[in-house]
């Protein structure tokens, strides 16, 4: 039997995403999350990682940014994708250009909108209801060298009601998260069609 497309997951706090993604592919015979990375000490995804029972590695800013450390790792684990699950670092050019086309991110909004440094979390969904958005977003995407750009893959909307506080926005996003983010994982690498977001 053909061995299973080996995920890492990248993440910088909570960890929801990186949790629900890696309970979707638990079973699964041709996807495997092999490896946690978190680049912030008291990342909480950690404690997720070991609950998961899924091996996990805290990297700091001066190894993504100055060395080839998470590098070697990947390739010793002989990972084939790379996912972005809050991960707030901006990706290093040592690994765009080892996976090219292979790392994917997910951001809270309907990207090019509410996208760039510093728009990340709950500060995205605070200029949300700032700005007195109707509607708001997830969008996943294949990153290149810049922040929250690169070719969209899937964007699914949900409305901001006006009396909505970025708590209530941050709650429907994380429920979009839930739902589409590890699908779209799924069909991006087994070349299949994306999900549609039936309830807008
Ligand atoms: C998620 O909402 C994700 O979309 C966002 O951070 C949150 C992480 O939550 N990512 C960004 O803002 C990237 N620019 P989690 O740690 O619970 O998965």
């Amino acid at each position: 039997m053909d061995k299973p497309i080996k995920l890492a997951i990248l993440a910088s706090g909570n960890g929801t995403n990186a949790q629900q993604i890696s309970e979707y592919f638990a079973n699964s015979k041709t996807v495997k999350v092999d490896l946690i990375i978190y680049n912030k000490r008291d990342a909480y995804v950690a404690k997720r990682a070991e609950n998961l029972g899924i091996e996990s590695r805290y990297f700091n800013r001066h190894d993504f940014l100055e060395t080839d450390n998470v590098l070697n790792l990947l390739k010793e684990r002989n990972i084939d994708y790379i996912i972005l699950a809050g991960f707030l670092l901006l990706v290093p050019e040592n690994l765009l250009s080892a996976f090219p086309n292979h790392i994917i991110n997910i951001h809270p909004a309907l990207l090019p909108k509410y996208g760039g440094k510093g728009m990340y979390g709950h500060h995205v969904h605070e200029a949300v209801v700032a700005n007195h958005e109707s509607e708001t977003g997830i969008t996943i995407h294949v990153i290149d060298h810049r922040y929250d750009c690169g070719t969209t893959l899937f964007q699914a909307y949900c409305k901001v009601l006006p009396i909505d506080t970025a708590d209530d926005v941050a709650a429907k996003i994380h429920l979009l998260e839930k739902e589409f983010f590890p699908r779209v994982i799924e069909s991006y690498i087994l070349n299949r069609p994306m999900p549609t977001q039936h309830d807008k």
